[in-house]
């Protein structure tokens, strides 16, 4: 198969969107690899799950690297070691300056839990309950100077179910976060997005789209 583009993934804890794309990488004909593994947090699972998987895992301690300059050098300085391309958020607990984004210069994707733009930033499951709304669900973006405010790459939607407490609602949309992070990636490494203004148009792999687009849960209640 053709080159794999490189791509680092900063991640803050658990690690489970970084194990989906660790598996989706495991694909002969996928077409990016992760080069490297960087957390700010020493305790991160993020950093085991790289390590059993034998890919480059390092600590940007954050209690080290206290400034968010330094912090941000420390990043920069790893991802050009291991040839960066590409960089993938992965639950990473922490806001890119502009400068940063910046210097790298490359598309860099997020993943967060709520059909932004509603519920940005931190606790948006906990929003979107507390909201009351019906519907919600997690979308892959590109990143920019603001908050989960850059370009819609691609999103999942689900049921609010009555009950549904932080927990059960997370796990439902976590379930979505898995298949369309490694889609997103995808997309973005095949270079077959392209942004107009806000706007993700998906080029030259229309069937890739209708896969993604549609939910294959159950129907909505
Ligand atoms: C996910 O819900 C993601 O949307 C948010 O942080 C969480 C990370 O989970 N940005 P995990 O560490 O990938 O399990």
């Amino acid at each position: 198969m053709s080159r794999r583009v490189a791509v680092g993934v900063l991640a803050s804890g658990r690690g489970t969107n970084l194990q989906t794309l660790i598996n989706a990488c495991a694909a002969p004909d996928y077409p990016a690899k992760i080069a490297i593994v960087l957390s700010n947090k020493e305790d991160a699972p993020a950093l085991e799950r790289a390590r059993q998987a034998h890919i480059p895992a390092e600590l940007i301690d954050e209690r080290i690297f206290a400034a968010r300059q330094s912090l941000e050098e420390a990043l920069l300085a790893a991802i050009r070691e291991h040839g960066v391309e590409l960089l993938c958020l992965a639950g990473f607990m922490r806001l890119l300056s502009p400068a940063f984004l910046t210097t790298f210069g490359r598309p860099v994707l997020n993943i967060h839990p709520a059909l932004l733009p509603s519920f940005p930033g931190l606790h948006a499951v906990r929003q979107a309950l507390e909201h009351g709304v019906k519907i919600s669900g997690c979308t892959v973006h590109l990143v920019d100077a603001g908050t989960d405010s850059g370009p819609i790459i691609v999103q999942a939607a689900v049921p609010v179910l009555p009950g549904d407490d932080e927990a059960a609602l997370s796990a439902r949309i976590l379930r979505e976060e898995h298949r369309i992070f490694p889609l997103a990636l995808r997309w973005v490494a095949q270079q077959a997005i392209r942004v107009h203004g806000r706007v993700v148009e998906l080029q030259g792999a229309p069937e890739l789209s209708d896969g993604a687009l549609r939910n294959p849960g159950k129907p909505l209640p």
